[in-house]
């Protein structure tokens, strides 16, 4: 098996390597003048099990591209068999048609990634488990959670704990955290009655006196998660921490979190955390590293990845 990174985010290619035991294969990944990417694998890959991580965080274009082209680099160079390993996979959002003429991006982007020669995808939290079937080959969507309760279990006391939704998409995720903290679920439902009137946070559940945990795929502006954080503490909850697999946390993100009055927002490496991200006091940065290494460990050795999270 042989590993490469693109630029997206080469301190968890790393990790991922040193759990597997070999180093970040050899290639360069460089720009023209005129930004177009140009692709160099610099080691022999024929035959060889290809994985190539990239998550298509911000620049999401950017790193698409670099993914696409180091795919293309590496089927053209024999390999036996290319894995794209997305720790987090962009454009997931866009799975839908939410207007007349209105694009399906995810599924755009999935024909991209297959057509440009990948045989296989391994990702992390899919925004919408659907787009598993946007790919006609073999998709493997990693679970967070089970690192995630281990972390809730070492940090915190879990006997009093609520594990909130911040929003009915995504209660099947919330579900799978409280079942494995023996916790109680609630939900926070956001309702427009009329186009024009405000969103109101109305909390499905009991939350008064309860350690809430809100559980999410992605944290972008952090409006979701800071609104739910406020109608909580509103209706009585002792504190909130938040559990979120992907941090996008894009524009003022991260001062709207360090702002609010979370106890603290833990979110994974799946994207490269900024230099902001490393300084706010209340976020903190969980690695996947071994959860991604042994799936592609996995893979390699054609053993069971769905195991991984009886
Ligand atoms: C939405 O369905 C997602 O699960 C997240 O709740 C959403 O993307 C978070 O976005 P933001 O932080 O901008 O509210």
């Amino acid at each position: 098996m042989k590993v490469f990174a693109g630029n997206s985010n080469r301190i968890l290619a790393e990790s991922i390597c040193n759990y597997l035991n070999i180093p970040v294969g050899n290639a360069t990944v460089r720009r023209f003048a005129d930004q177009e990417i140009f692709v160099e694998i610099k080691e022999n890959v024929r035959g060889e099990d290809v994985f190539i991580i990239q998550s298509t965080s911000y620049p999401a274009n950017d790193h698409l591209m670099e993914l696409l082209i180091m795919t293309d680099a590496a089927r053209r160079a024999s390999a036996q068999r290319i894995t794209a390993v997305l720790p987090y996979f962009g454009y997931a959002r866009q799975d839908r048609k939410p207007g007349p003429r209105t694009p399906i991006s995810a599924k755009l982007v999935s024909n991209l990634i297959t057509e440009a020669g990948a045989n296989r995808v391994l990702t992390l939290d899919l925004h919408a488990g659907q787009i598993q079937g946007f790919f006609d080959i073999p998709t493997d969507n990693l679970f967070a959670v089970p690192i995630l309760a281990r972390d809730i279990k070492d940090h915190y006391d879990v006997s009093n704990v609520m594990v909130v939704s911040p929003d009915t998409g995504g209660v099947v995720r919330a579900r799978a955290l409280a079942k494995r903290l023996d916790a109680l679920l609630a939900i926070v439902d956001k309702r427009r009655d009329r186009p024009g009137e405000s969103e109101v946070m109305n909390v499905i559940g009991d939350v008064d006196g309860k350690d809430c945990i809100l559980i999410d795929d992605i944290v972008d502006s952090g409006g979701t998660l800071c609104n739910a954080a406020e109608a909580l503490l509103k209706n009585g909850a002792t504190s909130v921490t938040a559990y979120i697999t992907h941090g996008v946390l894009s524009g003022g993100a991260v001062a709207r979190v360090t702002s609010s009055k979370l106890t603290e927002l833990v979110i994974t490496d799946s994207i490269q955390p900024t230099t902001a991200v490393q300084n706010a006091h209340n976020i903190r940065v969980i690695s996947t590293a071994s959860l991604i290494g042994e799936a592609i460990n996995r893979t390699a050795s054609e053993s069971s990845v769905s195991s991984l999270f009886d």
